[in-house]
């Protein structure tokens, strides 16, 4: 079968996703795929329709490519696509309306506001310590941390009109991988500041354990929420759970921060090094999101 991966876009994370994408196209080469790279842009639906392929692998990651719209657009041709659809893509990458839904669901999240960006330059929106952050972006990117004392921070220009600000979580950084709704394991997070864009891509800019060491009843709540957030939301084939854990709290410390529905693929990110150390290599992976694609 001939598979195009989609890799690049037109997002803040369009690095990432070119490492994800190579990445994902030489796997699926050595696996015996017809594989087509393609950079995803305005010609996109164009381009496919040249090339006809039988599935789409997505490695696209933010804006245009993990929010829906390329998934639309994969609807309209028809063509079977890896990872989750348009609704759930929406509203897992609008992380207000996604914490709505976690919220309904039982899954415990951390209270955010959302707030233009002249209001959050004028005033503390939240008393701090508060994070604001793009509403739908990813990897950290123009992620801020205004800490007790500070003033109301000033953002950048490239900024959104609409932030979201949220109260900030203290406490160790963990993930968990969902294959095919299936949890697979959890990673404690550790970082000498905090798990920014430098942090995630750079070799040794942080250290993963997997599997984490927590208590027991940690590791099964991380397990069953990111499951279940999974299942709320509609997710299809591989997404992650991010989250954090206040262990002073105990069980009650523990938050969900977020749903990635394009989690990374590159060669430092957090799914498919789960996946290994479950037993399942990243051509493995990779070959069973193609078999997993629909639309
Ligand atoms: N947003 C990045 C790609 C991730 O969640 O892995
Ligand atoms: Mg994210």
């Amino acid at each position: 079968p001939r598979v195009a991966v989609l890799k690049g876009g037109l997002s803040a994370e369009r690095e990432v996703s070119l490492s994800s994408g190579a990445g994902c196209a030489q796997a699926l080469r050595e696996t015996g795929y017809e594989v087509v790279e393609v950079d995803a842009g305005h010609d996109l639906a164009l381009r496919l329709s040249e090339i006809a392929p039988d599935v789409v692998f997505n490695a696209l990651h933010g804006r245009w490519g993990e929010d829906g719209c390329v998934q639309g657009i994969l609807e309209w041709l028809r063509i079977p696509y890896t990872h989750s659809g348009v609704l759930c893509s929406a509203l897992a990458m609008d992380k207000t309306r996604s914490k709505d839904v976690f919220r309904a669901a039982g899954i415990p999240v951390v209270d955010s506001v959302l707030a233009s960006r002249e209001e959050v330059s004028e005033r503390h929106v939240l008393p701090p310590p508060y994070v604001v952050k793009p509403n739908n972006e990813g990897s950290s990117v123009g992620v801020y941390i205004v800490r007790e004392g500070a003033n109301a921070p000033r953002l950048a220009e490239t900024m959104p009109q609409q932030v979201m600000v949220e109260t900030y979580a203290p406490g160790r950084e963990m993930t968990v991988a969902v294959m095919g709704g299936r949890a697979l394991c959890v990673t404690d997070i550790v970082t000498d500041g905090w798990y920014d864009y430098d942090a995630k891509y750079k070799t040794g800019g942080s250290r993963h354990v997997v599997p984490a060491d927590l208590p027991a009843g940690i590791t099964e709540a991380c397990l069953r929420l990111s499951e279940r957030a999974f299942e709320v939301l509609g997710c299809r084939g591989l997404a992650r759970a991010d989250f954090r854990w206040d262990e002073a709290r105990g069980l009650a410390g523990l938050i969900l921060l977020e749903m990635n529905t394009q989690p990374g693929m590159t060669p430092t990110s957090l799914a498919p090094e789960q996946a290994a150390h479950m037993g399942i290599s990243y051509g493995e992976l990779c070959d069973w999101l193609v078999r997993d694609a629909s639309c």
